[in-house]
């Protein structure tokens, strides 16, 4: 069970669960054409992107697996909502979790995604005790392959393609970590 205490702060940013008054931010976020580019799917428009915003503001707290935390990363300076990061709570065997990230372009570039994404890992790690957290791109989305290699994910080749359902990726790169080598880092 993970149940954080919100919102969960780093040095710049704050997460919370997102909120349907997020609708304005996260729909100029999934429009926008660089955003979706190495993403899996592409919402259409405003009522695609309610209807994303709708599955994602299901869960404040993990309480079970196959259950997905989304929170909105919330730019302390100016209080704008730039993004958003999910934690998802993988089913079987083992306790696996995945994070993805998602920022505005204009905020991209910063820090704010190895920010972010270092506390979702804290949060899979020391909060829910996960065993191990996977993250997956494009093999042309260099951001978040770097973002994954700055954050110490380890690249695993036998974990690639995965799953043959995204179109319109290339080929995809699996990264993960493990809860070991959380606390050895
Ligand atoms: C992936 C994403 C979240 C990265 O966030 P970000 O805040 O821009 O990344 P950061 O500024 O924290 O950078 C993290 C690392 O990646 C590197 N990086 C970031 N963007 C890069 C780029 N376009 N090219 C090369 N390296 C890049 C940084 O130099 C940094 O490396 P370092 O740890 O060696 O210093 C952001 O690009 C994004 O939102 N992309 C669109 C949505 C998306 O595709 N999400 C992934 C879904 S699978």
């Amino acid at each position: 069970m993970l149940q954080p205490t919100y919102p969960v702060q780093t040095p710049r940013l704050n997460l919370r669960p997102l909120a349907s008054t997020d609708l304005t931010a996260f729909h100029a976020m999934y429009s926008h054409p660089e955003v979706v580019r190495h993403l899996t799917w592409e919402p259409q428009g405003r009522i695609d992107t309610r209807e994303l915003l709708a599955r994602k503001t299901r869960h404040s707290t993990l309480a079970e697996p196959g259950q997905t935390l989304s929170l909105a990363i919330v730019l302390v300076e100016t209080g704008e909502v730039i993004g958003d990061v999910s934690l998802g709570w993988l089913r079987g065997e083992h306790d696996n979790g995945d994070v993805i990230i998602v920022l505005h372009p204009r905020h991209q570039g910063k820090g704010y995604g190895a920010e972010a994404c270092a506390e979702i890992l804290r949060l899979g790690f020391e909060g829910l005790r996960l065993h191990q957290i996977f993250g997956a791109c494009d093999a042309r989305d260099i951001a978040s392959a770097s973002l994954m290699e700055g954050l110490g994910m380890r690249h695993d080749p036998g974990l690639r393609e995965r799953e043959h359902l995204k179109p319109k990726w290339d080929r995809e790169l699996v990264y993960s970590m493990l809860a070991t080598e959380w606390r050895r880092r």
